[in-house]
């Protein structure tokens, strides 16, 4: 059978140190990959990449929680009821599919399975019922009755629930965002696109916290006329931020502003525009938690067009429900020009009557109570620790009073373009792999960028003469002393050598030969063109550093 890409690349991976199965001597286990030395290099040079375009084009700080959540934070965030996938399973040969991964694009999944038209794949057993299951890794923390808690789904919760202290942190003024770069974990019913979808996987998140009544962005106007590649179901458009935002296809500058910097980012790793594109959620698509969302989709030879980033404008709707459930105040202010005198409604506790009557749970209430921005209603039912509490209207009063105000509170909205670093680190290797039939063998190159290669440069002797060896060695050794990375190699010949070079798509190879020790140059071989330059030794390393870029 031919191979496709996707096999080639995958075999290329393995053996070269890019991507391995995960427990392979154990027999593996889908949806779990490492990283071998080239992977683990190219993984690094993506993500520094990523925290450019991030912490320093556009202002974000970053912050690492961890990536084990408490159950209270993904109750909140709607999770644990919502976070699921329509699954069937075969009585027969007793595998489980995503329903999802069964019906064609755009079919309800729900109606496919009720009218009968959806099969098992392997023993092509007619479903006839379909259940969501949830995807969270679920655990304990402690032994006994520990604290139940999930393995995170997402980054973004763990900004979310330090949203009033970095808000502090930012000196209090929106928009502000926070980025986090780090694993997330979901139970994928049957994983089958090798990286792509992972069980346990690299996620480079950003929350950016806007006030609702103003969602520009300070960098749009630099931005506004570039183009963006957008498809919104029906047909490509190739359209200026401005245009986007004026003709309302996308909604406000600041979602257009983050679509254009993950554009940006894709192509400068290395991703083809030709493949590329934004696709717009339809209203059935849209995650819990999202408004609006566009996906940066790939395009793959194997799997078609596949998301690699979303960026959704997730509203009011985390930082809501953590006050609701937190109760702890995760408000902004909008200041007012001047101070204004404002008559308002304030609920006090009665800790007199409260203390008695709910004991060790009365502090919490006193806390849910005074966070009261409206007049409660009768009969008050608060949520305190997951449990439903009724409480009596002489636990607390309503009183009015004048305050001087000097500005209003209000839940801040988020733009969260969240990105799957694994799968763009195989659209990075596929956009960039070629193969080129040479003779009777079959020569591979990885066009990658010098700034994500892992590799920079590799130094040969061109035979293994002693003094050329040296030479090169100490050239080696130059470079590294640099910060280039460079892989020194003496066996074979000078073409199997550029070869293995190519095929791990490293841009330059320096090759010290006899001419190098009588005037101490050396040539420079380029991956792409095959041309060589002979250079001085004593200029090489700000010659490679300009062409690496
Ligand atoms: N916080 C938003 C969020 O989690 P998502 O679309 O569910 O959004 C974000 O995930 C990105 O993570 C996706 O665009 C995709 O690139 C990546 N991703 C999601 N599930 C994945 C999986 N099972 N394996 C690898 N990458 C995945």
């Amino acid at each position: 059978m031919p191979q496709d890409v996707y096999n080639k690349l995958m075999m290329l991976a393995k053996r070269r140190g890019f991507i391995y199965p995960s427990f392979e001597i154990y027999g593996g286990v889908a949806g779990f990959y490492d990283y071998g030395p080239l992977g683990s290099q190219l993984k690094h040079n993506i993500e520094t990449i990523w925290r450019q375009f991030y912490l320093l084009k556009d202002s974000c700080v970053e912050i690492h929680t961890p990536t084990i959540t408490l159950y209270e934070v993904l109750k909140a965030s709607g999770h644990v009821e919502e976070f699921t996938d329509l699954t069937v399973e075969c009585n027969k040969c007793k595998h489980a599919f995503k329903v999802e991964d069964l019906v064609k694009a755009g079919v309800s999944a729900e109606e496919a399975v009720q009218n009968g038209d959806v099969s098992c794949p392997d023993c092509g057993t007619t479903f006839t019922e379909a259940h969501p299951v949830n995807l969270m890794f679920s655990t304990y923390i402690g032994i006994g009755t520990g604290r139940p808690a999930f393995l995170r789904p997402e980054t973004a919760q763990g900004i979310f629930t330090n949203f009033h202290l970095l808000y502090r942190y930012c000196r209090e003024k929106l928009p502000f965002g926070v980025i986090q770069v780090g694993k997330g974990f979901r139970n994928e019913i049957s994983p089958r696109q090798g990286t792509l979808r992972q069980r346990e996987f690299a996620m480079a998140e950003a929350e950016v916290f806007f006030d609702p009544e103003n969602k520009n962005h300070r960098n749009f106007p630099d931005v506004k006329d570039k183009i963006l590649y957008l498809f919104d179901n029906e047909k490509e458009m190739k359209l200026s931020l401005k245009d986007a935002v004026d003709q309302g296809v996308i909604n406000n500058q600041a979602l257009a502003y983050y679509m254009y910097l993950t554009q940006d980012f894709l192509l400068t790793v290395g991703i083809n525009p030709k493949k590329f594109r934004f696709r717009k959620h339809g209203g059935d698509e849209l995650a819990h938690y999202a408004r609006e969302c566009w996906d940066a989709e790939l395009l793959s030879e194997r799997f078609g067009w596949v998301e690699c980033v979303g960026i959704a404008d997730r509203s009011a709707y985390d930082l809501t429900a953590h006050i609701d459930a937190s109760h702890v105040d995760m408000y902004a202010l909008r200041k007012f020009p001047t101070p204004k005198e404002i008559t308002v409604k304030k609920v006090l506790p009665n800790m007199g009557k409260l203390g008695p009557l709910f004991k060790r749970k009365a502090g919490a209430i006193q806390k849910a109570l005074e966070a009261m921005t409206t007049v409660p209603k009768h009969p008050l039912i608060l949520t305190i620790d997951g449990q439903k509490i009724s409480v009596p209207s002489e636990c607390y009063e309503v009183v009015e009073t004048i305050e001087k105000q000097v500005g209003e509170r209000f839940v801040p909205h988020v733009i969260e373009p969240s990105y799957g670093i694994d799968r763009i680190i195989y659209f990075v290797l596929e956009h960039s792999f070629e193969e080129i039939q040479k003779k009777d063998e079959e020569y591979r190159v990885l066009h990658l960028d010098p700034r994500v290669a892992p590799l920079k440069v590799g130094v040969f002797p061109l035979i293994s003469d002693e003094r050329l060896v040296e030479q090169a060695m100490d050239i080696d050794r130059l470079l590294r002393d640099a910060l280039l990375t460079t892989f020194y190699d003496e066996g074979g010949t000078i073409g199997r050598r550029y070869a293995r070079m190519d095929e791990v798509g490293t841009p330059l190879c320096v090759t010290v030969d006899h001419q190098s020790l009588e005037d101490l140059t050396v040539t420079v071989r380029d991956r792409d063109s095959t041309e060589q330059d002979r250079v001085p030794v004593d200029t090489l390393i700000a010659y490679l550093k300009k062409r690496l870029g």
